[in-house]
């Protein structure tokens, strides 16, 4: 079972013999065969054959891609717009609110992934305000969050945090937000494929996503959501021939913002991302969400015994302290691909890592 899942994704240096176990996937998933293939089929061989003629088959894919979307978080397609990443989307997001006399407050926690901060600190300070709740505070604890709710319009959840690792009840966050009528906006970026995602459980009003970790679909496929009864209300900042009601009408007198997410679109949008992201999503969706977390879980059950990872994504973070070199010389002797940051160390343990993989890093870890 474990190695036929390991045969849909592409180790680097697989053909070299030198691939170690890849622990990265928070910083960027394998590359899947569907994805690699899908690039040339889908992408490539229709440029190469038809030229111009190459449109129909790009927008069908890219509609596939949107389908795929549907099917992992269980709304409609047309509720999801591309996008090159996650910022892009929240500063559309943001800025396609109605104004209001008030600054809007935006509450997030400071170990948020710092992107996300710095699209509210760039926008007008009359216009947004970042509240940031502080690290020594858990980002997981709902009570620490509707503590904030009385003086905020937003709130910013990451589902998963990327270098702690914590898992965010959204369901249960959202529920307080709501109740104060705080809009509620969610990263999912170190969770989508890894953590099952049923949107129409969250209640939330955007969500913002890309296929570079767990999705294994690589860079420049972003994306967002927002459901269908809130788009009417939304007017983006950006216009473009794709976000028009009908982009081949070509009337510069005349333009009307797509009713569907589109409207989060502008001009042409890339198509080779989505070829690959595709790809990563159908791998996903063929091994199933669900067997993904029951194994990335075992995994980690294996690498550090012991410890609770019921409010912790897919990465173990470990702070090494004085014994960080010593890990570290050991993962590079198991030609591991793994993330030191200061004493900090990151794996992955995504569907390719064997027993015997997390059973080393257990010994490793462990304190001598
Ligand atoms: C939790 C989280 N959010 C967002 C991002 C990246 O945002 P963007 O797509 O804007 O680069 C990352 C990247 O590592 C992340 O881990």
């Amino acid at each position: 079972m474990i190695t036929s899942l390991r045969e849909k994704f592409i180790l680097p240096g697989q053909d070299s013999g030198d691939n170690g176990p890849y622990f990265l996937t928070h910083s960027i998933g394998l590359m899947t065969v569907k994805g690699r293939d899908y690039l040339s089929e889908h992408y490539l061989t229709p440029w190469q054959e038809k030229g111009g003629d190459a449109w129909p088959n790009w927008m069908t894919l890219l509609d596939r891609f949107t389908g795929a979307l549907s099917k992992l978080t269980g709304v409609r397609e047309d509720e999801f717009a591309h996008q090159p990443n996650l910022s892009a989307g929240l500063y559309k997001y943001l800025l396609a609110l109605p104004c209001s006399d008030d600054p809007l407050k935006i509450v997030m926690h400071a170990s948020a992934f710092p992107s996300m901060g710095f699209v509210v600190s760039a926008l007008p300070s009359e216009g947004y305000e970042l509240i940031l709740i502080p690290e020594d505070k858990p980002a997981h604890d709902p009570q620490v969050w509707e503590a904030y709710f009385d003086n905020a319009d937003i709130a910013l959840i990451t589902h998963v945090h990327s270098m702690t690792g914590v898992l965010s009840p959204v369901e249960e966050i959202a529920r307080l937000a709501k109740s104060k009528e705080v809009k509620v906006l969610v990263d999912v970026a170190q969770s989508a494929g890894l953590i099952p995602i049923h949107l129409p459980n969250w209640g939330v009003d955007a969500v913002f996503g890309s296929c570079i970790k767990w999705l294994c679909g690589g860079p420049g496929a972003g994306w967002m959501w927002v459901p269908a009864a809130d788009l009417p209300k939304l007017t983006p900042i950006t216009a473009g021939w794709f976000s028009h009601a009908n982009p081949f009408e070509f009337d510069i007198r005349n333009f009307e913002f797509s009713e569907t997410a589109k409207k989060f679109w502008d001009g042409t949008p890339s198509v080779a991302p989505y070829a690959m992201a595709l790809g990563g999503i159908e791998t996903v969706l063929d091994i199933g969400v669900e067997t993904i977390r029951a194994r990335n879980l075992e995994l980690l059950k294996l690498a550090r015994p012991g410890f609770d990872f019921r409010q912790n994504g897919g990465t173990l973070c470990y702070e090494a302290g004085a014994r960080a070199d010593k890990i570290e010389n050991e993962l590079k002797s198991m030609k591991a691909r793994y993330d030191r940051r200061g004493d900090l160390i990151r794996l992955s343990l995504h569907v390719t890592i064997t027993d015997d993989q997390a059973n080393r890093v257990a010994a490793l870890l462990k304190p001598a």
